[in-house]
């Protein structure tokens, strides 16, 4: 394709066809400042941040494509004044609440600020009356802080197919961004059992599923994540005899560099359980081990849901977003969710009973810490199904210690307590480093505690978009080639490596490791792929308008899928909500590539081989499959819809 030649401050430039000027401004290193722009989203022109002069006239670069011979300037002094206006406009709108900002380190507009001499408080703060609206307990939107440049709005109705916010109506600065509909304490909120016709093309109905994309599209902090840090720096200042544990879920550790300065994709593993140490955490445990043990799970109830030929697809469900999504705008489906409970909703059972027991002490007295990409699993830990009955545990679980510590406290009938206490996002936990003057890159890196460190390399592609699928293919592979050579699941159930007693002939032994079919940035990827004999139709969805895509083709019978994984942030976890920002479709994929690096280092590379999961099944569910259902399965429900208040 011919370029197309053009200058920039004098100096020649080659552009491609449709490229604007911010575009080649960037890939050449041309600092011109802009807020508004987001490589995921439709060039809006809101913020007006970015004005050069091009060809005589100013305008924003931005919205200005290339055209041959075109003259930009960038640093004009009408430039550098309407820069200036613009911005002292957008202090304006935002009320600076920098103490308590996330972004308070690495804020763009007090860097942009200091950059032109802007004086701040120019002009009155406009919106210093607008509420804060929390909804659920992941996200907070401080509308005082809004500068109306839409991104949260197009995101989560174009991207996300929720439509949660919207442009109100009024005329020139009266239009503002606001989630839709009233406030949940003003409004009577309808009881749904069987709401699957009541939902149907209802234009009033929509919810949040908290997957704070609308966060991470949001260039100046107005919408972050409901704050945890302050409740988990009080545990460790002082910690009233408990164990604390923090846990690190799968993509943090390819995330978390970037808040201190480090490559995209940078591994910090080592580095990550060094600063768990130094903060006071007396234990630095894997969330990728929990991950083994939703895939142990999840392949075996595939390799039952095709052989009982159960209605298809099949569809993963340990994205807490995604189920939300499900259970309110298409309860149709919620039945073909796989029952496993996500990643660090199996790890927390798993410490609160056995790890307790191993420790001597009250599940009461240990506290769990999810440091997390995602803003919905803020929510997901607060919900009633997934607190663990410690007096049910301890009456089927082999538990003496428990037994024995909690007997002079009057026992555990009828206690239930969270499987997780605390959620800390990668750039909550960031925060909390930067705030102890912990400086992650220069820690000794040390390895994570075991036995609970102890995970696979398919735990660890978890944080990829097809991650998932790929894991539980691994494992079910094997698992229909035990079904087919024993005739039953029995030794799977029971935690047996039947691949190790078998010899090298056998079909077991030669089971699948990679289904690269999954993997990739794509927001729908499809494949047949052949899993322990039998062909099956899949489909990966990241993003939930492509998760949406697919169930209308489901609905309309356009497509078949035996198994189907989505996650409601694009590229998966790695571009979760709670990741590190800027998050574009290039860091995305450096990250990932990232977590494919790490799998193929691992020595065990699936779940059905790793030891730990295989003792647990042994030594404690004994094969006990009512048991492990109520350990590792949740049952999910039509949704009401939760709205949000103002705080
Ligand atoms: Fe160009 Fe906002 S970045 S107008």
């Amino acid at each position: 394709m011919k370029k197309i030649k053009f200058t920039i401050n004098g100096k020649e430039y080659f552009a491609k066809k449709g490229e604007t000027v911010l575009d080649v401004a960037l890939r050449e290193k041309i600092e011109i400042p802009h807020l508004c722009k987001h490589p995921d989203l439709k060039i809006k022109g809101n913020c007006r941040m970015c004005l050069v002069e091009a060809g005589g006239q100013i305008t924003t670069a931005c919205s200005t494509e290339v055209l041959p011979d075109l003259t930009i300037k960038t640093n004009t002094k009408e430039v550098e004044r309407g820069r200036k206006i613009n911005l002292e406009l957008i202090f304006s709108e935002h009320i600076e609440k920098c103490p308590t900002c996330l972004y308070q380190d690495n804020c763009t507009i007090l860097k942009y600020a200091a950059k032109y001499n802007v004086k701040i408080a120019r002009f009155e703060d406009r919106k210093k009356n607008f509420p804060v609206w929390q909804f659920s307990d992941s996200i907070q939107f401080d509308s005082s802080k809004c500068i109306d440049c839409r991104n949260c709005e197009e995101v989560c109705r174009e991207k996300q197919a929720c439509s949660f916010y919207e442009i109100t109506e009024d005329k020139g600065e009266d239009q503002i961004i606001k989630p839709k509909g009233e406030a949940n304490g003003n409004q009577k909120l309808e009881t749904r059992n069987q709401g699957v016709d009541l939902l149907k093309n209802d234009p009033n109905k929509f919810d949040c599923t908290y997957c704070g994309q609308c966060v991470t599209h949001c260039p100046v902090g107005a919408i972050a994540g409901v704050s945890h840090w302050q409740a988990v720096e009080k545990l460790l200042q002082n910690k009233n005899g408990k164990v604390l544990i923090a846990e690190i879920a799968p993509s943090i550790r390819v995330s978390i560099g970037e808040e201190f300065g480090q490559d995209y994709g940078k591994i910090m593993t080592g580095q990550l359980a060094a600063s768990m140490k130094a903060l006071g955490f007396d234990y630095a445990f894997d969330v990728n081990l929990g991950a083994d043990f939703t895939t142990y799970e999840e392949a075996k109830e595939l390799v039952k849901w095709i052989t009982e030929d159960k209605p298809r697809p099949m569809f993963t469900s340990c994205c807490p977003a995604w189920v939300k999504f499900v259970e309110f705008f298409y309860p149709e489906f919620i039945s073909h969710l796989t029952s496993a409970n996500s990643p660090h909703m199996c790890s927390g059972p798993v410490i609160k009973t056995f790890f307790a027991d191993y420790l001597k002490k009250d599940p009461r007295d240990i506290e769990i810490v999810s440091i997390m990409p995602c803003t919905s699993k803020k929510h997901e830990i607060g919900l009633e199904k997934h607190r663990i009955d410690l007096g049910w545990c301890l009456e089927r679980l082999d538990l003496p210690n428990i037994a024995s510590v909690c007997q002079s406290r009057g026992g555990l009938a009828g206690i239930k307590v969270p499987a997780v206490d605390h959620i800390l996002t990668t750039r909550e936990y960031a925060f909390l480093l930067h705030k102890n003057k912990i400086d992650l890159p220069n820690l000794k890196p040390i390895d994570l505690d075991r036995p609970l460190g102890v995970s696979s390399g398919a735990g660890a592609i978890y944080g990829a978009s097809g991650g998932v699928m790929e894991s539980a293919l691994r494992s079910a592979d094997y698992f229909f080639r035990v079904l087919d050579e024993t005739g039953s699941l029995d030794p799977v159930i029971k935690g047996e490596n039947y691949k190790l007693k078998k010899k090298r002939f056998s079909k077991i032994s030669q089971s699948r490791i990679e289904f690269r079919e999954a993997r990739g940035q794509a927001g729908i990827k499809t494949a047949r792929v052949k899993v322990g004999g039998r062909k099956l139709n899949i489909a990966v969805a990241n993003g939930l308008g492509n998760a949406k895509k697919i169930l209308e083709d489901l609905k309309a019978g356009r497509v078949k899928y035996d198994y189907v994984e989505v996650m409601a942030c694009p590229g998966g976890c790695i571009g979760g909500g709670g990741q590190p920002i800027p998050t574009n479709a290039e860091i995305r994929a450096k990250r990932a590539a990232a977590l494919y690096e790490i799998d193929k280092n691992l020595p065990v590379r699936t779940a059905h081989e790793n030891p730990s999961v295989l003792e647990v099944y042994n030594k404690y569910f004994k094969g006990d499959e009512e048991l492990i259902e109520h350990v590792l399965h949740s049952k999910f429900k039509v949704k009401e819809r939760e709205g949000y208040k103002e705080v």
